[in-house]
């Protein structure tokens, strides 16, 4: 596990596209996971300015995200379909048919799951997987737990995941209580994965990730057993790690 400590949340981006950006130059055909919620955006806005700029061509690009809420279509501006075009997908020269998300309207959330396992697998697996981290050290939506969830399921959101998200939404009653997400195992059998945080509110989740536990109750805590992983950090949220884990 490496780490990179950067000053702020602009330069956690730029280190994060600068990767996501190098892997699409060595292999135009990758496949990538991603993640939404507040953190990736600056890496968004980066990669949007890499393919306008210098036409970062993402036309052989798959990509597959981490979850969505269970119950919302892709209309829905709450949705994680909804994020991904607003941010990411309509500023890029990707092909609608290579954007893979959970469907959250699906009636059968086990056969759903067991789909998008197959589309990962028939695609060659994931080639670097970009991941946020959730105040509770929740993956996705894997959130803590006695075990680990190993492949696409559904999932029961906890009460913190709930009201961190709540920011989003009029109130904490509109905020779905399901989503469908990517599993431990899913995640783990990436080749590369980045995990991003920014902000004190992260630093403790940080911790346990990095140098905690390898324990299901802090789900991020199993990519120290992943063999290639680069965790990208403002400086509040690296502000708990001993300054021997620090390497910039
Ligand atoms: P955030 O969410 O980027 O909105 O903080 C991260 C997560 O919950 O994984």
């Amino acid at each position: 596990m490496r780490v990179l400590i950067t000053d702020s949340y602009d330069q956690m981006g730029l280190e994060a596209a600068k990767i996501v950006a190098g892997q699409i130059y060595l292999k135009p055909n990758s496949v990538l996971g991603l993640a939404t919620g507040s953190t990736p955006l600056s890496m968004y806005e980066r990669l949007v300015a890499v393919h306008r700029t210098v036409g970062l061509d993402f036309s052989e690009v798959t990509t597959f995200n981490l979850d969505e809420y269970i119950g919302m279509g892709p209309d829905n501006p709450q949705s994680y379909h909804y994020f991904m075009q607003k941010h990411f997908f309509k500023h890029i020269n990707i092909k609608p048919e290579n954007v893979h998300i959970p469907n959250g309207m699906a009636q059968d959330v086990i056969a759903e799951g067991e789909r998008y396992e197959q589309l990962i697998a028939a695609k060659g697996g994931i080639d670097l997987q970009v991941l946020g981290i959730g105040q509770n050290a929740h993956i996705g939506f894997n959130e803590p737990d006695v075990k680990f969830a190993a492949t696409t399921h559904k999932v029961e959101l906890d009460e913190e995941t709930i009201l961190a998200n709540s920011r989003f939404f009029n109130n904490v009653d509109e905020v779905p209580r399901y989503a469908i997400s990517m599993g431990i195992k899913t995640i783990m059998m990436a080749e590369r994965v980045i995990l991003l945080a920014n902000g004190r509110n992260k630093a403790r989740a940080v911790y346990k990730a990095v140098c905690g536990d390898v324990t299901p109750e802090a789900p991020a805590s199993i990519l120290q057993l992943h063999r290639d992983v680069v965790v990208i950090l403002d400086k509040e949220a690296a502000e708990l790690l001993p300054a021997n884990v620090v390497s910039i």
